[in-house]
């Protein structure tokens, strides 16, 4: 969308029940990194069921820009050719990673052996996240970046070929952290290592090995050590992207809240990383089988039923936050239609994502006349069987705000409007349709 058109609003109301089947879109994470790696990579890479969101094709697009040739087959096959020992080049331009945090900080790292010069833009929200939990321990590798006030972007960095391998315990369980320290040390001579309190998800680890870089994983009890010895050259592969839990999970709190829904979403990954959501909801009283598993492209998938549900609040173990950090502001959805106190505590991580998640949550149930406690590092949500609804939200760029807030005005007494519903491709561009087809009234009002 150009700056000067006006951002598409929407709006959701109550209608039937959600019944019928739908795919998840294919995984934000292990996409992003099946176009990084690939270009990393000697020799060529092909992607099926790619996730074609805004934040890939940012990611795409600078991969590009520093020297692989990406194309798109007709038949959606993705063919990435990657520079493998000719090295990333320095790119003309500067790069522009969109609204994805995960796309920069992952090139980021995978920029640093290179004795290259980029710099690094991006939107809005982009702009004003932090980068210095993945630029200071790069510049203990050896990098030289300057970036604007509060080390955000615009950034450039230069690369080295003499880069350090490092060995680094995160102050926050990140795994874009882990993950472009990791891809750093696959061009530093000797072990890199990043030591996690708490094991986020392990895509990248997965994935190198994958690559053919061999990666040590060790859980000693105080959390994990993920280990890699470089120079780690990667060879291109073949990579299936499972469906998005994160996305899926839309799709879930809406059939879950919504009177009479029983919907099946196929082809959901089940990777322990990324299911603290399911176990939540789960515990809180929903009916969520999941069936028809399968093994496919290293990651097990299989088809999730949900049901209509009465809910009842819980209090979230902190410990489950990086298993379901993103899906926080959905969960409080469904907590805004369960009986009692829902508790989430240890999630400050949700002030620095594509917008203060805490935040813009609590603004959401506030608009819609539900009972919400902001706390420093969390938020309490007192539910309602019918909440009033009626809200007009600022999504503030960010899409788990804008299809969280249309998912409550499902089942709310009056509809729930958003003022930006642009962002949402980003990561669930079928997110509308998909939503109509299963029955839901939801719809762009205005672009
Ligand atoms: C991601 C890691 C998470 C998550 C993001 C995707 C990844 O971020 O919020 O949507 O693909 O590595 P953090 O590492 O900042 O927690």
């Amino acid at each position: 969308m150009s700056k000067s058109s006006r951002a598409p609003a929407a709006r959701s109301r109550a209608g039937g029940p959600l019944t019928g089947t739908a795919r998840a879109p294919g995984d934000k994470s292990i996409s992003h990194r099946s176009m990084i790696f690939g270009a990393m990579a000697s020799g060529t890479t092909t992607v099926t069921g790619l996730l074609e969101g805004d934040d890939i094709m940012a990611t795409a697009g600078a991969m590009r820009a520093f020297g692989a040739d990406i194309t798109r087959g007709d038949d959606g096959l993705w063919t990435v050719k990657g520079v493998g020992n000719a090295g990333l080049s320095e790119p003309a331009g500067e790069i522009d990673c969109g609204n994805a945090g995960t796309g920069v900080r992952l090139i980021m790292g995978a920029a640093s052996a290179y004795p290259i010069t980029a710099t690094y833009i991006g939107d809005a929200s982009l702009s004003v996240r932090p980068m210095g939990r993945v630029v200071n321990p790069l510049r203990e590798m050896g990098v030289t970046a300057k970036g604007a006030p509060g080390d955000r972007l615009p950034m450039t960095i230069t690369g080295t070929p003499d880069l350090k391998p490092l060995r680094y315990a995160p102050p926050q369980a990140s795994a874009q952290v882990k993950s472009a320290i990791l891809l750093a040390g696959l061009g530093a001579k000797g072990v890199t290592e990043v030591r996690e309190a708490h094991k986020t998800r392990d895509h990248t680890e997965n994935m190198l090995r994958a690559f053919g870089c061999p990666v040590d994983t060790l859980d000693d009890g105080d959390g994990q050590i993920v280990r890699l010895t470089g120079p780690a050259p990667l060879t291109g592969t073949h990579v299936i992207v499972p469906g998005d839990p994160s996305s899926a999970a839309f799709l879930i709190v809406a059939a879950l809240i919504v009177p009479g829904s029983d919907i099946i979403i196929e082809n959901v990954m089940m990777n322990p990383t990324r299911t603290g959501l399911f176990e939540t909801l789960t515990e809180m009283g929903g009916y969520i089988q999941a069936d028809n598993f399968k093994t496919s492209g290293g990651e097990v998938i299989a088809d999730i039923r949900v049901r209509h549900s009465k809910l009842h609040g819980i209090t979230v173990p902190p410990r489950r936050a990086p298993s379901m950090i993103d899906e926080y502001p959905v969960l409080c959805m469904a907590a805004a239609v369960a009986s009692g106190e829902t508790v989430m505590e240890g999630i400050e991580e949700l002030r620095v994502k594509e917008s203060d998640r805490i935040a813009a949550t609590v603004a959401i149930l506030q608009s819609a006349g539900v009972a919400v406690r902001e706390t420093k590092t969390g938020m309490i949500v007192t539910g309602s069987p019918a909440p009033r609804g009626g809200g007009f939200v600022t999504t503030h760029h960010d899409h788990r705000i804008a299809m969280s807030a249309l998912i409550l005005g499902l089942a709310c007494k009056q509809p729930m409007e958003i003022d930006d519903a642009a962002m949402i491709a980003t990561s669930f561009p079928e997110f509308f349709s998909m939503m109509q087809q299963l029955g839901a009234d939801i719809k762009v009002t205005s672009v």
